[in-house]
């Protein structure tokens, strides 16, 4: 039920806080440790390498994940999308651990995937929001997301909640290969759950920015690197289907190897400034397109703004801000297919689950 909200999309996206704090209560063992199957981390680091199958928005999950898989549990990690991995199947390590992300667990593209890697025989696991669904009963192993139904075409608060159980499984690896994280998971989970909420109480800053920027526009980049990058893919996805506006997320460095032609006067060029070690460069991709008249969003992060900056995310750990710093981006997706009179919840041509490949 939307109870009193005009969108399922809106209603998802206010749920995050709950999301995130609901999978910290689900998955939380006696004492500190991690409630996960001990089979899985077991099987997880006997692999020598893991390999993150997904379509869409979960792709876009899956990169983020990536990061984490390999720099919280030190396991070398690739993310291939569904439909090209089926047909055009890299060299495989000698003990793949296969890992599939769907929402709905239905993704023909991903099941075709799972097929084939069974018959294989290598091991598998799905994170899904429908235990139950075919991805999850055709795997040796699921972990839920416990997002609850997700109505709007749009994923939202599927996405969170698949970084935030990536997260709590790599932190999980990571404990039991006795690896020290550098920081209080359940705390900082906490953290990002308050921070979202911070930032779905600014509504109508984002409606207000979305109508400068996403008015009149025909097309809109978002810019990244590292982790923002993939964020950056994702707000763009958001803003295309939703809006129908043009829009790719590009990685920042990328920009003067083709991109930046396509830019010109009053071109809203988004920018996402979370990680201090690439703060600098991706500061100097914005005063590029800048120079060639784009309309800049600068997204940074609370305490390290710098003047001119346009809004910023609360800080949070660095290693989770893509749990945070995509909700600005999906509420101005939200505004920006509002204001165009798009159908919100049921964009054209897409379906919620996508069961041909
Ligand atoms: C975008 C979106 C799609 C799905 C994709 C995979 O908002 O919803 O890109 O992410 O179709 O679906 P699942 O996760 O159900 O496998």
């Amino acid at each position: 039920e939307k109870g009193s909200y005009a969108h399922y999309m809106l209603k998802e996206i206010d749920e995050q806080p709950i999301v995130i704090r609901r999978i910290l209560e689900k998955y939380q063992g006696e004492n500190e440790d991690i409630l996960i199957d001990p089979n899985i981390r077991i099987g997880m680091n006997q692999a020598d390498r893991i390999y993150i199958i997904a379509a869409g928005t979960s792709y876009h999950a899956g990169l983020v994940g990536k990061g984490y898989l390999e720099k919280l549990a030190g396991i070398p990690t690739e993310v291939h999308i569904a439909s090209e991995f089926n047909y055009n199947m890299p060299l495989l390590s000698e003990n793949p651990f296969f890992l599939f992300i769907s929402q709905s667990g239905e993704t023909a593209d991903s099941r075709a995937v799972l097929v084939q890697i069974k018959r294989m025989g290598f091991p598998t696991m799905t994170i899904t929001n429908v235990p139950g669904s075919t991805l999850s009963r055709e795997a040796d192993f699921t972990l839920p997301l416990y997002a609850g139904p997700e109505i709007a075409v749009a994923s939202t608060k599927a996405y969170t909640a698949q970084l935030a159980v990536l997260a709590l499984l790599a932190a999980d690896i990571a404990i039991y290969k006795g690896l020290k994280l550098d920081f209080n998971f359940k705390q900082e989970m906490a953290i990002v759950a308050n921070a979202i909420e911070t930032l779905c109480d600014q509504k109508d800053r984002f409606r207000e920015l979305s109508q400068e920027y996403f008015t009149n526009t025909r097309n809109a980049f978002f810019i990244g690197r590292s982790a923002d990058y993939y964020v950056a893919m994702e707000g763009a996805l958001k803003l295309k289907e939703i809006s129908y506006i043009q829009a790719e997320g590009f990685a920042g460095g990328e920009l003067k190897h083709g991109t930046i032609a396509l830019i010109e006067d009053g071109t809203p060029v988004i920018a996402l400034v979370t990680q201090n070690n690439v703060d600098g460069l991706i500061r100097g991709n914005v005063q590029e397109v800048v120079a060639r008249g784009a309309h800049p969003m600068v997204i940074s992060i609370e305490g390290q703004e710098e003047k001119g900056d346009t809004c910023t995310i609360p800080a949070v750990h660095e290693i989770l801000s893509p749990l945070v710093s995509v909700v600005p981006l999906q509420l101005l997706a939200y505004y920006a297919a509002l204001q165009r009179n798009c159908d919100v919840d049921k964009p054209r041509n897409l379906a919620k689950s996508v069961t041909v490949e």
